[in-house]
């Protein structure tokens, strides 16, 4: 892989002093709709660390990683993105069955005594469709194209012969014949893995979400209730099945797609249906984006128009996040799937300093505009921002000119813990920041235990050995005290 320039430097700070950051619109408290009280605005956004078992159960390094979180007590923790079905997939965290309530109840208790019990906890629920691992060429054309009668039509001197000779045919093609043959569906399959569409309503599980993921998102938030969390967020950002229902790509025309009520319609039943189940004194909340960052895809007007409507419909939280997308996702290498933050959508989403833009607070003018709509619909839903937000300047700021009312931070919480409470205590100068080069995305992308570049590798004298990864190369959790890279040089 060719290295990637570095274009951007994080700029130097001036760190508020404790009476500051106590004076600060920041560390003011926020109480919502729900009657859920913040005690402060600060808010890590979810973040996939892959570290659930692999039945999805919440595991003891999931307790350490949201435990370490707490420990710098943010006014609001989202727990990663957790599936509602009770079907298989991966190391991702689960809620499709009250076998995972125990160890939910146990997740809650860690960041309930990490943060002392000031930090909020929601969940993050997320239904996605399925997208399968690139297949090797032969394989695909041999055991998983669907023959079709175009296909035969296209071979010349085949027309009568068996599917064998049909399948063998077209295995010895070049490239670019075969891209003729194929339809741009099954091109797809073949050059990037098999990817399901809410839009292939031929399916039947497909054309059947709208009347099942009410349901499944209200039994999964009622079981969130029951663990303890202080509410949910659904995920309806990103790549995944609520978002793809919002998007303007979405051309269904069973009332569920085509116009702006449309593609709206199922994420607002959804809403509908949790609030029902979960009663008004539980907080709910929205993750959607406030542009696609695709061709063809929803952009900021629409984000608006969404941002109203869960606003008006009885979200406590609305947070904005961008791109992240599969349309223009990097071809994955054969046995791998493809990934929605490797494409120019997915840039937009976990902004670096490779992009041409400083990533620093890159989306707050999204978040701005969407909550200027929300308020000219008459509601005060308070809003989350996030996108290289890494400095008590750049919150202060976000704040006070209104482009939000809570400031999500990922990456630099990730980078370092306890940030929020080194602010909070007028120790800024002992804060380690986030590099925004990505290593822990690019770990993530290969579903590796996600770790931070700053301490990953960090011995500290006196420490008891810490957790380490699978290959005991990378320990798990960030250093605790001040071992900020101003103090040591971050290795490589
Ligand atoms: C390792 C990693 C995993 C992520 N997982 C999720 C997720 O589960 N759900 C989600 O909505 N966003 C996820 N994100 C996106 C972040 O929540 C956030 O929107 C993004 O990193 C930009 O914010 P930042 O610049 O403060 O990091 C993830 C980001 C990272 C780095
Ligand atoms: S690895 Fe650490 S420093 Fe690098 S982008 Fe991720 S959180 Fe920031």
């Amino acid at each position: 892989m060719t290295a990637r320039t570095t274009r951007h430097s994080v700029p130097a700070e001036r760190w508020p002093s404790a009476a500051e950051a106590a004076a600060s619109r920041l560390f003011a408290p926020l109480s919502l709709r729900s009657g859920l009280l913040l005690h402060e605005r600060t808010w890590v956004p979810a973040m996939v660390p892959w570290r659930a078992t692999a039945d999805g159960e919440v595991s003891p390094a999931v307790l350490d990683w949201y435990r370490r979180f707490a420990e710098g007590a943010p006014g609001a923790l989202v727990v990663e993105a957790t599936g509602i079905r009770d079907v298989p997939s991966g190391p991702l965290l689960r809620i499709g069955h009250d076998r995972f309530l125990p160890g939910l109840q146990r997740l809650v208790r860690a960041v309930r005594e990490g943060s002392g019990g000031r930090t909020r906890l929601l969940l993050q629920i997320i239904d996605f469709l399925a997208v399968r691992r690139r297949p090797e060429p032969r394989r695909f054309l041999r055991d998983f194209l669907v023959l079709r009668p175009e296909h035969r039509a296209a071979l010349a001197g085949l027309q009568g012969a068996g599917d064998d000779a049909l399948r063998d045919a077209l295995c010895a093609l070049p490239q670019d014949a075969l891209a003729r043959v194929l339809d741009a569906r099954e091109l797809e399959a073949l050059r990037m893995g098999y990817r399901e569409r809410v839009t292939d309503v031929h399916l039947p599980h497909v054309a059947d979400l709208p009347a099942r993921l009410p349901g499944l998102f209200a039994d999964a938030a009622a079981r969130a209730q029951q663990a303890g969390f202080d509410g949910v967020e659904l995920h309806a950002a990103h790549a995944y099945t609520l978002a793809s229902f919002l998007s303007r790509l979405n051309d269904r025309a069973d009332g569920y797609g085509s116009s702006p009520e449309g593609r709206l319609r199922l994420p607002l039943e959804v809403l509908a249906a949790v609030r029902a189940r979960v009663g008004p004194s539980f907080t709910v909340s929205v993750r959607f984006l406030g542009d696609e960052g695709l061709p063809g895809g929803g952009t900021l007007p629409d984000a608006c128009r969404h941002g109203a409507a869960f606003a008006r419909a009885g979200a406590d939280v609305l947070s904005v996040s961008r791109g992240g997308k599969f349309e223009d996702a990097r071809q994955p290498a054969v046995g791998e799937a493809a990934y929605p933050y490797t494409g120019p959508s997915g840039a937009l989403c976990m902004p670096s300093v490779f992009d041409a833009e400083p990533p620093f607070g890159r989306n707050l003018p999204l978040s701005a505009a969407v909550r200027a709509a929300v308020r000219a619909a008459g509601c005060d839903t308070p809003v989350v921002a996030s996108g290289g937000i890494n400095s008590f300047t750049l919150a202060e700021r976000a704040l006070a000119e209104g482009a939000c009312d809570l400031v999500g931070a990922a990456r630099q919480t990730l980078a370092d813990p306890d940030w929020f409470r080194k602010l909070r205590e007028g120790r800024g100068a002992a804060i380690a920041r986030c590099l925004y080069t990505n290593y822990c995305e690019a770990l993530d992308q290969r579903h590796l235990e996600v770790t931070c570049k700053l301490w990953d590798r960090l011995g500290v004298p006196g420490e008891p050995a810490p957790p380490r990864s699978r290959d005991g190369r990378r320990r798990l959790v960030a250093p605790r005290g001040d071992w900020t890279p101003a103090l040591r040089p971050p290795p490589g």
